[in-house]
């Protein structure tokens, strides 16, 4: 079997209402706040089962395995941890009875937790999380991959333990932000790229691959550094902290797995830690752009649309299928319905995340209890692949965006990866 062809998959179930099981708004309880910090629910829980109580499909290089039931139960749960199994599990990635964890469990970037963060969270997991008997299910890896001790040579290679520490000549946010991205945000387990071995390539800012945009689960989860057309350069630091806060901006909307992170855990964060977050990344320089002209908008499309003039068969597909709502001049209706024109997702060197939404459309964004009104339909009986290429490539070239074509080959191949009859781990279906 070919090692790492496709990446680490994170099910895209709805979750919001799992995560309303334990808490609708910001935690009191600072252990709780710990686990919204983590975002343990988005993975080890499923709908209509006990939260934290696992199940959780998903897909790795290897073949797909469970989350496991991390409720207090003593059997089939985490109820026998002591606090310093606990700790290992966390951080080193060795469950109580020795057993290594697969790295679709973040441990590599749980180590960073600082000790009184991990404790807290211990004894939210031990004493706030009703116990539920919920057996784990074994992993589909066949044998002989499934061996686990080779998992202790990766970590030698890939994982670092080291817990964080504040790096000189950087101030408090900076620091704070340092501390939850790489570490229990765990943002880098979407957003930077993974090597041959399923490792990330880089955990902190030194690394030039960090946080650059990653393929996750036939998604894009796209770039977090300063280029000024792919990244957040243009992002001021209120309109990242609002994105983080309620899933969108003038530039954008969250959609595909990043909704579960808004919806499960960024939205919890006090604006301390988000004004943090933002304030890492605004200081992380972009990598991936050779020039760096900014986007300007183009009136041009604008005009012929309306003049009714296709200068494609993508203009014509979107004319008819896309323009009611992101409108003739691609700024939609924001932030609710969002732009086209100078969104980074648009330009995106990867058109997964395009391809993916226009066929299967969004989940809906839950913040503070109230879900969107506006979703992203979905096209997929709708439009064919052909229709899709074009009109997706339309968009990346139209207002002044730039981007390369879409081919039908590549909307064939996402179409048959999140075809909701085959044997796929997650189907997005808005509840
Ligand atoms: C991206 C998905 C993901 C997230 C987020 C995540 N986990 Fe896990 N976790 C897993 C998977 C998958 C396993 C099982 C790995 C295996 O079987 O090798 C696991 C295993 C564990 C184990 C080992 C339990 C056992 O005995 O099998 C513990 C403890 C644990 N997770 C706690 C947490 C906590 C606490 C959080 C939040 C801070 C968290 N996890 C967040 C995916 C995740
Ligand atoms: C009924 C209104 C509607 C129509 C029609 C529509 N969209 Fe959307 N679209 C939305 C909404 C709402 C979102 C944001 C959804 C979310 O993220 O939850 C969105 C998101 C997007 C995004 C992601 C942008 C971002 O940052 O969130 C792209 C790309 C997109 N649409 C392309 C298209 C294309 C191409 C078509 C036509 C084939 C189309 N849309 C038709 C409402 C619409
Ligand atoms: C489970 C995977 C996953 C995790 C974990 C994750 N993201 Fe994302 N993120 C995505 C995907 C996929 C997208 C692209 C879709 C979108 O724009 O919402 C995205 C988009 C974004 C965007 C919008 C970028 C743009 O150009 O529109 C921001 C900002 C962001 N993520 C920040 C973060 C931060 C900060 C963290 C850590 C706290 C994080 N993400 C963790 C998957 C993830």
């Amino acid at each position: 079997m070919k090692l790492a062809t496709h990446c680490l998959a994170i099910a895209a179930v709805s979750l919001a209402f799992v995560g309303q099981a334990f808490a609708t708004e910001a935690p009191a309880d600072r252990g709780e706040y710990v686990a919204r910090l983590g975002n343990c629910v988005a993975c080890h829980s499923i709908p209509d089962a006990p939260p934290f109580s696992g199940g959780l499909k998903m897909a790795t290089p290897l073949g797909a395995i469970y989350t496991t039931n991390i409720t207090p139960d003593a059997k089939t749960g985490i109820g026998s941890y002591t606090y310093e199994d606990f700790d290992k599990a966390m951080r080193l990635g060795v469950a109580k009875d020795g057993h290594r964890l697969y790295p679709a469990m973040p441990y590599p970037s749980y180590a960073k937790m600082n000790e009184d963060d991990m404790k807290a969270l211990y004894n939210f997991f031990m004493k706030s999380v009703p116990a539920a008997a919920v057996e784990n299910k074994p992993s589909e890896i066949p044998a002989p991959l499934n061996m686990r001790w080779p998992l202790a040579i990766w970590n030698i290679l890939f994982a670092e333990d080291d817990r964080y520490e504040n790096k000189a000549g950087k101030d408090e946010a900076w620091n704070r932000g340092a501390y939850l991205v790489q570490g229990l945000g765990h943002c880098g387990a979407c957003h930077t790229p993974r090597g041959l071995a399923f490792n990330e390539k880089g955990y902190d800012e030194d690394d030039a691959q960090f946080l650059i945009g990653a393929p996750l689960d036939n998604w894009s989860a796209s770039n977090l550094r300063q280029d000024v057309n792919t990244g957040l350069g243009r992002w001021s630091l209120g309109e990242l902290t609002e994105f983080l806060k309620n899933g969108h901006n003038k530039y954008g909307t969250a959609f595909g797995t990043m909704t579960e992170v808004i919806n499960n855990s960024t939205q919890y964060m006090t604006d301390a830690d988000i004004t943090a977050i933002a304030t890492y990344l605004k200081a992380i320089p972009g990598g991936r752009e050779k020039n760096d002209n900014p986007y300007a908008y183009n009136a041009e499309t604008a005009k012929n649309l309306l003049a009714r003039e296709y200068t494609s068969t993508g203009a014509l597909v979107y004319a008819q299928q896309c323009l009611s709502c992101h409108l003739a001049d691609g700024a939609g209706h924001a932030p609710y319905l969002p732009p086209l024109a100078g969104n980074p997702i648009t330009v995106d060197p990867s058109p997964a995340s395009l391809i993916n939404i226009v066929l299967n459309g969004t989940q809906r964004i839950v913040v503070d209890g109230m879900p969107d009104a506006y979703g992203m339909p979905q096209y997929r009986v709708l439009l064919s692949d052909q229709e899709i290429a074009d009109s997706v490539t339309f968009i990346r070239n139209s207002w002044g965006n730039k981007a390369a074509p879409v081919t039908v080959k590549e909307v064939a191949d996402v179409r048959k990866a999140t075809d909701p009859a085959g044997d796929q781990i997650h189907i997005l279906r808005m509840k």
